[in-house]
């Protein structure tokens, strides 16, 4: 097929990776031709709009400067099979909700059903490229799927994790710590791998591109964000003695983090980690061990998740406890119901839970943020007229009994707390989940405050 782009280049998946990574591609390579496929029409129909599916700093721009050019999104996913010599895919591996497995390992059918659809639709041979997070050796399934029909289609199948992170999508893919390219080490392997690594080199520096063999690859993003999860869990369960023993998480984050072997990173004590990866992607490695008999190893990285079931019950028992026991009929304000500021992504948030043992208190719940409001509608669906949901932070914070911080957006930092004060009821409670406001400032105002893994600053 003749065109003028020097590759045709398919996403199958327009999520929150395949979305983002293609515009970038397609901004730092106008010489190819990207095409972003999904099986949802209503989400490529945003992608085609000026609302865009997903928030993220800078996308609007990125995409609006390729779109047409030589970005497309479209529904056709047979026609971008056939078209593209590259097909990336980065299509949702959720946990797995039943039979062998359920709540732990990976479900891999929509990766499958792709697998068979690209098997199906192809009329020349292909590069596969995985950027799902995948269990080590999804690669050789794949190979085996694609490899079934004796078609005489040669497919290569790469896995190249992504590890970019909501919030800072943009700058992650235009400015990564690294890319890793998993290949098998045939003379095919290699060629194909050296053909995504010349994609990246039109704007990643060659000593940031990382090969390696491709089970090696597909076990690194595991083990990557079970280390980042583990990180935030180390920090929090240290916040938990803080709070007993009236030393600050702050003063001990500072001094542990001027130890270079530890670094300053990662190390701010929160209501836990969501988003939609860690938690899944580390009971995946815990079942991967459990499967080849590492109890032990299977143990110590799912107490990562442990501890973050705990650090978010530990959040709703110091405000029962704290507003006297009982929360039955008292308005509570939750500021911020994305899992992480700068994104409207709401998926394994903890202000989920929190809202939900709220509720199960009969506490009326108020919950405002910037992005998520509507993402946060949906994840607390079943409690109906039971929860108000309200754009204004100081609409949604008048009447109520207590705030809890669950997201660090920067507007809640800045925000005339003393203004939020006279709206509330008193005596007024805040329990900051991210230690982001000024805790001696709100206490002089009159607030009753309540920090993460610090002494509590209280009129009484
Ligand atoms: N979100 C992140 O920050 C992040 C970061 C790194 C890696 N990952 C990994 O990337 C993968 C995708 O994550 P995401 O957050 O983009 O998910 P997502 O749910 O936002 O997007 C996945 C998309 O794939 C589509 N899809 C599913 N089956 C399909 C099929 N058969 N054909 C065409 N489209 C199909 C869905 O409709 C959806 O739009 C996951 O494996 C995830 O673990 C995510």
């Amino acid at each position: 097929m003749v065109t003028k782009f020097e590759k045709n280049i398919l996403c199958i998946g327009a999520g929150y990776v395949g979305g983002p990574t293609m515009a970038m591609i397609a901004y730092k390579c106008p010489q190819y031709k990207i095409t972003v496929v999904d099986i949802n029409p209503d989400r490529i129909d945003e992608w085609n709009s000026d609302a865009l599916p997903i928030y993220e700093p800078g996308l609007d721009e990125l995409v609006n400067s390729t779109r047409g050019r030589n970005l497309f999104f479209h529904t056709d996913i047979e026609k971008g099979i056939k078209e593209s010599e590259i097909i990336f895919v980065s299509v949702n591996t959720p946990t797995k909700a039943f039979g062998v497995g359920a709540g732990m390992a990976a479900d891999l059918q929509y990766w499958e059903k792709t697998a068979r659809q690209i098997l199906a639709c192809a009329e020349s041979s292909k590069i596969i490229v995985e950027k799902s997070t995948l269990p080590v050796k999804t690669a050789l399934a794949m190979e085996r799927i694609l490899t079934s029909s004796n078609s005489g289609i040669n497919f290569e199948v790469l896995s190249n994790p992504e590890f970019l992170a909501e919030g800072t999508a943009i700058k992650d893919l235009e400015d990564p710590d690294r890319v890793l390219i998993g290949s098998s080490q045939t003379q095919s392997g290699i060629k194909a791998r050296d053909e995504l690594v010349e994609i990246y080199l039109n704007w990643v520096p060659d000593d940031r591109i990382i090969t390696s063999n491709i089970w090696s690859s597909e076990l690194s993003k595991l083990v990557s964000n079970a280390f980042l999860a583990q990180r935030i869990s180390s920090i929090n369960a240290i916040s938990s003695l803080c709070e007993k023993t009236d030393a600050d998480i702050s003063e001990v984050a500072f001094a542990i983090g001027k130890d270079k072997r530890i670094g300053d990173k990662f190390l701010n004590a929160s209501v836990g980690f969501g988003g939609s990866c860690f938690k899944k992607d580390i009971l995946n490695l815990v079942y991967l061990c459990r499967h080849y008999g590492l109890k032990e190893v299977a143990d110590y990285w799912e107490s990562v998740v442990k501890i973050n079931e705990f650090q978010k019950d530990r959040f709703v028992m110091n405000m029962l406890t704290t507003m006297f026991n009982s929360l039955a009929g008292k308005r509570i304000c939750l500021f911020g119901f994305a899992f992480k500021a700068d994104t409207g992504d709401t998926r394994e948030s903890p202000a989920i839970s929190i809202s939900r043992k709220l509720i199960d208190e009969n506490a009326e719940l108020v919950i405002t943020d910037p992005q998520a409001l509507e993402n946060a509608k949906n994840e607390l669906f079943e409690y109906g007229g039971n929860v108000s949901f309200v754009k204004d932070p100081y609409n949604a914070a008048a009447g109520s009994h207590a705030i809890a911080i669950m997201t660090e957006w920067d507007l809640y930092k800045g925000l005339d707390y003393k203004k939020i004060y006279k709206l509330m009821n008193k005596p007024a409670f805040i329990f900051d989940g991210r230690n982001i406001v000024d805790h001696l400032q709100l206490f002089d105002i009159g607030f009753n405050v309540y920090p993460i893994g610090k002494p509590a600053l209280t009129h009484y």
